[in-house]
């Protein structure tokens, strides 16, 4: 007996042969097969959540474009987490708007978190008549079903769930990287920080089975992945809610040993569920990155608190402390938010302390931004801008300070890189990753990219450096 995975599965393959029959009857008409562009907004979820879009799309046999002016199926995977990602759809669906009008063929449609708030989907169908589908978070394995009734429909097609239980695998993916992939190992957010939307459009906490993840790395490993990025919004509480609950260290034990893999990388992780067994399992580890990615948002308490983040400064500060004795070449990077309601100057100086304290090798800045429907858009006390602006300015002073000299203190060093990409502006020089995430441009041949070469950091230009390739084990093939 077929179990309810398969069943799901089998059906949505019926429906992107449907698809196909669509794009065979195009292809006939214009002498071309469609074109589909996909932009996705927001974090690596949405990222990873694309491309298993794409992979549906590329079954069902359109060609791929980065296009929208030459595409003939425009997909806008949308993120909510701060109002500037939201005005940033609208401002381009008025484009395509201008776009379907010259190209009345065009369809266009729109997934992702911003389509779980219920305001945004009604004006969409109030303002925005010309989109043609509308699909949200928890249906996106549906996706070519919804794809073959929007190619059969002359109306808007909209189709948003409340929430689901379900966890589909084994989709097509259509993976932008060859070498590295992202594997989600769990849906959803359970935390409820005060400020934050995610925990209403990706609903509740959901771990994937460490069994599917193993074979879905395994498989990515075969076909050439070298590195992956296990993801979900907390990483630290993987595994907990599962029938046969695992810890996310145990998970990460079972990762490291899949043959052939040679870089782990993970995110997010929440510092109040950080364990003393992850710390232990990464400062063993050969294979998992020299880099943590731990939100702080706010260094004072009564902000932390405000935005129930549930751990304090000190505490904060204490596991950076442990962190950095066990693994003292690990790159700490975080997000931080100015301006939270009833957030003081004084706040902010608490936040740069811990900053300066910590010494991250990154921070992303955020301005506070209210969203529907969360605790802190419902607070009196929001602060007014200028004030917002100049604490932002303040930190992002200090941000940028300490950065520059964490990354000064790897100059001369020789570190592995994995080759991404050719460098867009000299095709001479490619573009490499260290595994604290530092980025380094070096001349090489373009054929390096995918593999790992050694290389020494020869200037260091404030966030990244360039430098030179030399001999080392980092050459070796990446076994396939
Ligand atoms: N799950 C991750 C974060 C996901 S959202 C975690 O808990 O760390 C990524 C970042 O966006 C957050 O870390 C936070 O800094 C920022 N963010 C979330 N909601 C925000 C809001 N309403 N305004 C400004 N920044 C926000
Ligand atoms: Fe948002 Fe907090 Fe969940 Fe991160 S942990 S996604 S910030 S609610
Ligand atoms: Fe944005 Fe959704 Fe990610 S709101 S940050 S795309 S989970």
């Amino acid at each position: 007996m077929p179990n309810e995975n398969e069943l799901e599965l089998e059906r949505q393959k019926l429906y992107i042969d449907k698809c196909r029959v669509y794009v065979n009857a195009f292809q006939v008409e214009r002498g071309r097969l469609p074109k589909a562009c996909v932009v996705t907004f927001g974090c690596q979820m949405n990222a990873r959540d694309s491309e298993k879009l794409t992979g549906i799309l590329v079954q069902a046999g359109y060609e791929l474009s980065d296009s929208e002016e030459e595409a003939d199926f425009v997909l806008y995977n949308t993120c909510t987490v701060r109002d500037n990602a939201n005005q940033r759809v609208y401002g381009r669906l008025g484009y395509l708007n201008s776009l379907k009008k010259k190209k009345p063929h065009l369809k266009i449609a729109l997934c992702g978190c911003m389509m779980q708030e219920q305001a945004v989907v009604e004006r969409i169908q109030k303002s925005y008549r010309f989109v043609d589908l509308i699909f949200g978070t928890h249906n996106i394995f549906r996706f070519a079903e919804l794809l073959s009734e929007m190619l059969a429909s002359e109306d808007m097609v909209v189709d948003i769930w409340e929430k689901t239980e379900k966890i589909v695998e084994n989709l097509p993916v259509k993976r932008k990287y060859s070498y590295k992939s992202g594997v989600n190992i769990m849906f959803g957010c359970n935390n409820f920080c005060s400020y934050c939307i995610v925990p209403y459009v990706r609903g509740r906490e959901r771990s994937r089975e460490p069994e599917e993840i193993l074979r879905e790395i395994g498989t990515l490993v075969e076909d050439g992945v070298a590195e992956i990025m296990l993801l979900g919004q907390n990483v630290n509480s993987y595994g907990k809610n599962l029938e046969n609950p695992i810890t996310f260290a145990e998970l990460l034990k079972e990762v490291e040993k899949i043959e052939g893999l040679r870089r782990i990388r993970f995110m997010t992780s929440h510092p109040k569920d950080l364990s003393d067994e992850l710390i232990e399992v990464m400062q063993r580890s050969t294979k998992i990155c020299r880099h943590l990615h731990l939100p702080l948002q706010a260094g004072s308490d009564r902000i932390l608190q405000a935005m129930n983040r549930r751990y304090t400064k000190a505490q904060y500060l204490a596991l950076v402390d442990k962190l950095k004795t066990a693994i003292p070449d690990i790159a700490i990077t975080t997000d931080l938010i100015v301006g939270f309601p009833g957030e003081t100057p004084e706040d902010v100086e608490e936040t740069i302390d811990v900053v300066r304290r910590v010494q991250f090798d990154n921070a992303f800045t955020f301005i506070y931004s209210p969203r529907t429907g969360t605790p802190a858009a419902a607070m009196e006390n929001q602060v007014p801008e200028e004030t917002v602006h100049e604490g932002f300015n303040r930190l992002l002073a200090v941000v940028q300070e300490t950065a520059r000299e964490r990354a000064a203190l790897l100059q001369g060093k020789v570190m592995e890189a994995l080759v991404e990409e050719v460098n867009e502006q000299d095709p001479a020089f490619v573009t490499g990753r260290l595994g604290n995430n530092m980025l380094v441009h070096f001349k090489a041949d373009r054929r390096l990219v995918g593999k790992f070469v050694m290389v020494a950091l020869d200037t260091c230009h404030g966030f990244y450096y360039t430098g030179r390739m030399v001999a080392g084990r980092g050459q070796a093939e990446h076994p396939r």
